[in-house]
């Protein structure tokens, strides 16, 4: 089976030494980091000219789609506000809401994209999205390239038009039927917040498959594709897997930061698959492709509870949604080899290995809590590795069943979740993680008691 790798290199390559290189390379503006240009990218550019902030209509039917510790994530589709007047209704799992009445109106960009809005939290201020998105804009779009990153604008009006209050209501609701993670219960939209983010609806591509086809949309956390500076001579554990380790050890003093190794969605302390797999040595004998491809196939199907998957098998015939049971499991099962294949090749993962090394070059425990003169840009620097290690990546895997085509798998990867990390605020957190890390003797994998990760490292040098 045939895959277009998109975006995909035709070579392979691993280590620090070719993911420096490579961030050089991508990161032209911001390798002389005393250069004025570099500094004016790094200041957030005041509110951009209003032609390019969408304004939220008056009359709007609002979903809830998502949520994570930081924020919430809706469906806003316009309507015609034919009566005139204000009305509000709420139905439907996850809740759903409507502003005005009337019937849909042409939809312009929420017509792909979704509202994401911060919830309210320290740091969240009128503010947030502004600075998000110039964050996005002037250093994210730069260094890692348009094409590999969620698409993003502003929207204004969320407050005002009143549609905050909506929002509200559907999270409360989603509360009272017990439907959220019991941990983001009583979580909402913060109050001051009128201008927030469009993102691109990754999901809704595999809404409307061509038939005849399946597309799916695999969510995952890459975290760190890179080992820690400090880490220890003789590591068998990536630091994401050394923090999993930690996390089991002590769940009760993880702190938010320490539960990073752990499912998303449910309070278990079941540990994730390393993502070294994602960026690992070309194999050099069969053996080890064996190996290769089956931790790969693992990375995946410890996804698959994210999925989103449509298909449409006859023409004519609306999209149908694959459970994420076995009838997702087949469709993505076809493709195995060409999912694997891509993963292996594409150089969408060593690209954010890279910038996480460039960027973080010597560790958090390196950085001047003072954070004045050098030791500002380092934070700043530390801040893009921290973002782009908590960013999520949306695979999309699109399988056509059409004899004729030449291309029967079609792949692609874009990055999401990329706000801008606040340094000062978090670097004592990110300093005492690696010091638990170190002093625990996490990344040597020789903790007492000993925790069972699957650490591509402790494979490596069993
Ligand atoms: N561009 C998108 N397309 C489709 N769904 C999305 C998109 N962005 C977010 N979502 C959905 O909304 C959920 C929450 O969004 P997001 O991960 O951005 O929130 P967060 O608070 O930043 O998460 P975290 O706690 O991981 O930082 C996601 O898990 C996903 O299901
Ligand atoms: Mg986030
Ligand atoms: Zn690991």
């Amino acid at each position: 089976m045939a895959a277009r790798a998109v975006g995909a290199a035709d070579d392979v390559h691993d280590g620090r030494r070719y993911a420096t290189a490579l961030a050089n390379d991508v990161a032209n503006p911001l390798l002389h980091p005393q250069s004025p240009e570099h500094q004016q990218l790094l200041q957030p550019q005041p509110q951009p000219s209003s032609s390019q902030i969408v304004s939220m209509p008056s009359a709007v039917r609002c979903s809830f789609i998502g949520e994570g510790s930081a924020n919430a994530v809706f469906c806003v589709t316009p309507i015609c506000d034919m009566a005139g007047e204000k009305s509000k209704s709420s139905s439907g799992r996850g809740g759903a809401a409507t502003r005005g009445t009337g019937s849909s109106a042409d939809a312009g960009p929420l017509s792909t994209h979704l509202l994401r809005i911060p919830k309210a939290g320290p740091g969240v201020g009128p503010d947030t999205c502004l600075e998000h998105h110039a964050y996005y804009s002037n250093i994210l779009r730069p260094l890692f390239g348009a094409e590999w990153l969620v698409g993003q604008q502003l929207i204004q009006g969320v407050n005002s038009s009143g549609v905050h209050a909506m929002l509200n209501d559907m999270l409360a609701d989603m509360d009272r039927g017990h439907r959220g993670r019991p941990d983001w219960v009583g979580t909402r939209v913060a109050e001051n917040i009128d201008v927030a983010l469009l993102v691109e609806d990754m999901t809704a591509a595999c809404k409307e498959p061509s038939y005849p086809s399946s597309t799916v949309i695999i969510q995952c956390k890459p975290k760190w594709l890179v080992q820690s500076p400090s880490a220890p001579v003789g590591a068998r554990r990536c630091r994401t897997c050394a923090l999993a380790a930690a996390s089991a050890t002590s769940p009760a003093t993880d702190g938010a930061e320490l539960k990073t190794g752990h499912t998303k969605n449910s309070m278990s302390y079941k540990t994730k698959p390393c993502p070294l797999v994602l960026v690992a040595e070309p194999p050099s004998t069969s053996q080890e492709e064996v190996v290769l491809e089956s931790a790969l196939w693992d990375y995946v199907c410890e996804h698959l509870g994210s999925a989103v998957a449509f298909t449409s098998s006859s023409p004519g015939s609306p999209s149908i949604k694959l459970s994420s049971g076995p009838a997702l499991s087949l469709a993505l099962k076809r493709a195995r080899p060409a999912i694997t294949r891509w993963l292996r090749t594409t150089d969408f993962f060593r690209r954010l290995a890279a910038i996480q090394a460039d960027f973080d070059p010597c560790g958090a425990l390196s950085v001047d809590s003072s954070a004045a003169g050098a030791s500002a840009l380092q934070l700043e620097r530390l801040q893009t590795a921290m973002t782009l290690r908590d960013c999520t990546c949306f695979l999309r895997i699109k399988t056509s069943d059409d004899p004729t085509t030449s291309e029967p798998v079609v792949i692609s990867a874009k990055l999401g979740d990329l706000d801008r990390k606040d340094g000062r605020r978090k670097l004592a957190r990110w300093q005492m993680q690696e010091r638990t890390l170190l002093s625990g003797r996490f990344y040597l994998g020789t903790e007492k008691p000993r925790q069972s990760t699957q650490c591509w490292l402790e494979r490596q040098r069993p």
